[in-house]
């Protein structure tokens, strides 16, 4: 307090720090309290710092304003789920959720893909569906003729999730990704062939 209170008793007493420097500046007011022993001169903000702080006043407000539902824009909610449903449209969902129907076309031009697909088949599927697609429990898989759609998406959904319900046990657990993509081409792939005891056609006719 002893400071504070020289300082007031005598405003104009210089301080030797400042005089060193500019012995002709006006004296700054010396304010009142003391923190620690420290006293501070009663300076104004430097105005950089203040056009500073102005603008980011300014910059809050426009950051509001642009925010949904509060301010006048859509906002980065609405943008973000917008973005989220342009990609959606230009990146569909493949049918069962694993491979794009491109993925398994691509498949059925890949003779060493096909070959491990039908050796799954024969591993798993050939007691059912007989050893060439004719159809035993299960529906002949190389006719034209399909329950749950005959494209290679189609096809896919079905093995990998199944039809429990009529007898047809779900895949994607059992194989490994790749060998159920192979076995979907390969049966894909038979499409068209001529199995030597083919069951009676079953479902919808499905035209290329
Ligand atoms: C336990 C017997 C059984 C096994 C094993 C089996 N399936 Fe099936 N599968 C069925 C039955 C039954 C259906 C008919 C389901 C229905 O009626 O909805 C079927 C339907 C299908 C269909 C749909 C046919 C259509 O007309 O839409 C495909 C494709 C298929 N199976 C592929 C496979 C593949 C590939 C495997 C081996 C990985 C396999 N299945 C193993 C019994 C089986």
């Amino acid at each position: 307090m002893a400071a504070s209170n020289d300082a007031n008793a005598n405003p104009s007493k210089p301080d030797a720090a400042r005089d060193q420097k500019s012995p002709q500046a006006p004296m700054d007011k010396l304010l009142d309290h003391t923190y620690d022993g420290i006293q501070e001169y009663d300076n104004p903000m430097p105005r950089w710092w203040l056009t500073t702080f102005a603008i980011t006043i300014v910059f809050s407000v426009l950051y509001v304003i642009n925010i949904g539902p509060i301010g006048a824009g859509d906002g980065w909610i609405a943008d973000y789920e917008k973005s989220m449903r342009e990609y959606a449209a230009a990146n569909p969902a493949p049918a069962g959720g694993g491979a794009t129907p491109e993925q398994l076309n691509a498949l059925l031009a890949d003779a060493s893909a096909l070959s491990k697909g039908k050796e799954t088949y024969t591993s798993y599927c050939a007691s059912c569906h007989g050893p060439d697609g004719g159809g035993i429990i299960g529906p002949n898989l190389a006719d034209a003729y399909w329950l749950h759609g005959g494209d290679i998406g189609s096809i896919y959904k079905t093995v990998a999730q199944g039809v429990l319900a009529k007898g047809m046990p779900p895949w994607e657990k059992s194989l490994k990704p790749d060998q159920l993509q192979a076995v979907v081409a390969y049966v894909a792939s038979l499409k068209g062939t001529t199995p030597s005891n083919p069951k009676a056609p079953q479902g919808e006719l499905v035209t290329p």
